[in-house]
């Protein structure tokens, strides 16, 4: 039943300030093709035709605008302010990929809490975050802005974010430090084909189910406001025109109570699609296949009124798309509370958030590789070499980051915080080669810089303009020179380590062999040195896990640990397997993979029971997996201990392992602790292809796998009766 409130509203509202409310314009800063003036937007707000701006933020400028309609146009009903604040507004957050590698939802609970709190305060209501698309595409640039390739793991924190953003349950969206999110985007956009950004994706509707969907479920389930509709065509229909995804799913099936709002130009683009036959042609898609908001592009406002008169779209479902909106302005209490108070603006990140974002960024960290303990580092090292491209750099914030974030970087480059963390060393610095690896005149000064030091630390990677939306790469390994740079360094034949910074995973050529220790930092935000520092150092242990397999070449993608089972499983005995001719079967580094400067045992798993029946399963039954987690080492440091599930046989082909439970443990040198894992029917199931939804438990063996990583193979056999 529509509140009372938002049913006397839509009463006096026109059609063209009903179509108002459903259009967003951008302000200054466009994050997609074209833009609007501003002059515009104020117009459009004070003649009442427009329900919301994106990118705008700041107490004053936003109270600014919010002024104009709350207090010149007809009915004075307040804008919904939208920014991208993925992983921080002022104080920027390791990417969401990083945070993802620590397997530990609460980081990314924090960076949500301290984003939110940040974002409110200067006038931003709703942020288009999380992004929750899982992919197998390391090419894709936007793989920086999720979770990897992992639909449980995406799903464990992509309910802590919403969590973390809007309160639990939602509740308290009207409080100060609370903002709307939006679940994006959907759906299937990680699938996009050879993932080149905004491109096409084919898509079973098995896959869809069990693979791409189940993050958007939870999101929903923890009252997530907002969801946005992807680039992508899905099986030949564009996700903005998807009447399959958009209605059937998100509302009949899910029952969700938010709005959907389209991407940038979204709208518009199902004309380039071949979609729709021009601008009202595709408003009238979008908003019959339930798109609610229009992102930056104008059709619906434009088109709208003619469309009805045309009866082409209903009044019944403007007036739906309406009330959707305005039902999240009362949420976010904007009736009552339309400006921020400007002596409260938060302009700069707090200590504390500075603090926060420095222990995400050294969780998320992944040691690759260390041979021979070369890390950590001795405090005691008498002198100490930076070289590369970032040992001196402020460019380590990741994608979508904000202007503002970056003046408060100067802490965080990492030869200030070596220095800062071994006082008494001599450390020097040489670039080597610029960023993009275009240059690389600089290596013989970083060899002689190396030459001098005890131990030299080699920072490299990709630039954050390489990651994120509209950045795919054909080749992921060091851009240009820098792989060459490592095997100057190697060359000198003194100790050396790496630090790779970068948004996605990357090809590691031949100087992998040549590197004692890689320590993969990604792009660690506000606090990136003293958090590789903390490393480094060792007053961090390393513990986390790579949320994404590293290829070792770009001809072996897709190369992800959850795929399906072929006919011809890969044998080295056997020629006609499924496998490349020049290529390990494996991937380079494996999905949860990530070694630690102690070590650990885990025990084989036991089961609660070795039998259970579908049955019981279907109607709630649940096992207990448990396993003993020991730390055999000389240090304190965590272990993720990760339980994986094969259904040896089932009405479609599952995938070799899925990820059903983990769990990152602390442990005291010479402890050990037991972890337990409840599994019942979510985890034994899976979707069918049917298109109303079917989710079957079938009977049969599965297997468990606990270790501590997607190579696991310790493994106890169930049995579904
Ligand atoms: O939120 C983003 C989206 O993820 C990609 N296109 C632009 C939007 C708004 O900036």
């Amino acid at each position: 039943p529509l509140d009372p409130n938002i049913k006397k509203l839509l009463g006096r509202m026109t059609v063209e300030e009903k179509l108002g409310q459903l259009q967003q314009l951008p302000w200054s800063v466009s994050t997609g093709p074209g833009g609007s003036e501003t002059k515009d937007v104020e117009d459009a707000a004070r003649a009442g035709r427009l329900g919301s701006v994106l990118n705008i933020f700041g107490a004053k400028s936003s109270n600014a605008l919010q002024r104009i309609a709350v207090e010149e146009s007809r009915l004075g009903i307040p804008l919904i302010f939208g920014l991208d604040v993925i992983h921080g507004l002022w104080t920027t957050f390791p990417i969401p990929l990083a945070q993802a590698a620590s397997f530990d939802p609460e980081v990314t609970r924090r960076d949500a809490e301290v984003s939110a709190k940040e974002s409110r305060s200067n006038g931003v209501h709703w942020t288009f975050s999380p992004m929750m698309d899982v992919t197998h595409e390391p090419r894709w640039g936007r793989v920086a802005e999720g979770c990897g390739e992992d639909p449980y793991l995406t799903t464990a924190f992509a309910v802590a974010k919403v969590e973390g953003y809007q309160g639990e349950d939602g509740a308290g969206l009207d409080s100060k430090d609370r903002i709307a999110a939006c679940a994006k985007h959907f759906v299937a956009y990680g699938g996009a084909e050879g993932g080149r950004d905004y491109n096409t994706v084919d898509v079973s509707e098995s896959r869809l189910r069990n693979h791409y969907l189940p993050p958007f479920k939870a999101a929903l389930d923890a009252g997530v406001a907002t969801v946005m509709a992807s680039f992508n065509t899905i099986s030949g229909v564009p996700a903005h025109g998807n009447s399959h995804t958009l209605t059937d799913i998100l509302y009949k099936e899910w029952g969700f109570e938010g709005f959907v709002v389209s991407d940038w130009n979204g709208v518009d683009e199902l004309i380039a699609h071949g979609f729709a036959e021009d601008g009202a042609d595709a408003a009238r898609l979008a908003l019959n296949a339930g798109v609610d908001m229009e992102m930056a592009s104008t059709d619906l406002a434009k088109h709208g009124k003619k469309l009805l008169s045309s009866g082409r779209i209903s009044e019944q479902r403007l007036d739906q798309a309406v009330a959707r909106i305005l039902r999240l302005k009362y949420a976010l209490g904007l009736f009552e509370h339309p400006y921020v108070d400007e002596d409260d603006a938060i302009d700069k990140p707090s200590a504390e958030a500075r603090e926060a974002a420095r222990e995400t960024a050294a969780r998320s960290m992944v040691l690759l590789k260390n041979d021979g303990k070369a890390l950590p580092l001795k405090r005691t090292a008498r002198s100490i070499a930076v070289v590369g491209p970032f040992g001196d750099s402020d460019d380590l914030l990741g994608t979508w980051t904000f202007p503002g974030a970056a003046k408060e970087f100067p802490s965080g480059k990492v030869l200030a915080a070596v220095k800062a963390a071994a006082p008494h060393a001599k450390v020097t610095y040489a670039k080597g080669v610029n960023a993009e690896g275009t240059d690389t005149g600089g290596i013989p000064a970083a060899v002689a810089a190396a030459e001098k030091a005890d131990v030299t630390v080699v920072v490299v990677g990709e630039p954050p303009v390489m990651s994120g939306e509209a950045a795919a790469r054909s080749d992921i390994s060091l851009p240009g020179g820098q792989e060459k740079l490592i095997e100057a360094i190697a060359a000198t034949g003194k100790p050396f380590v790496v630090v790779l910074v970068n948004g996605r995973p990357l090809t590691v050529g031949s100087w992998l062999k040549s590197a004692p220790a890689v320590l993969e930092a990604w792009h660690p935000g506000l606090e990136a040195g003293n958090a590789i520092a903390d490393v480094l150092f060792g007053k961090v242990n390393p513990g986390g896990k790579l949320p994404v397999s590293f290829p070792r070449t770009v001809g072996q993608i897709p190369c992800h640990y959850n795929h399906e089972s072929t006919g011809r499983p890969y044998s080295a005995d056997n020629k006609y397997t499924s496998k490349y001719l020049d290529l390990p079967p494996d991937p380079q580094f494996a999905f949860g993979h990530g070694l630690s400067y102690t070590d650990f045992e885990i025990s084989e798993p036991k089961l609660s029971r070795e039998r259970v029946s579908a049955q019981a399963l279907r109607k709630g039954d649940t096992l207990e997996v448990s396993v003993s987690v020991r730390n055999t080492g000389k240090r304190a440091g965590d272990e993720v201990v990760q339980l994986y599930v094969h259904d040896i046989a089932a009405s479609i082909a599952q995938p070799v392992r899925k990820l059903r439970g983990f769990r990152r443990v602390t442990l005291e040198p010479g402890r050990s602790k037991t972890v337990r894992f409840r599994l019942g029917a979510e985890d034994f199931g899976f979707w069918t292809n049917a298109e109303s939804g079917e989710f079957r438990v079938e009977e049969g063996a599965v297997d468990i796998y606990v270790g501590n990583s997607s190579e696991a193979e310790a493994k106890r056999r169930l049995t579904i009766t």
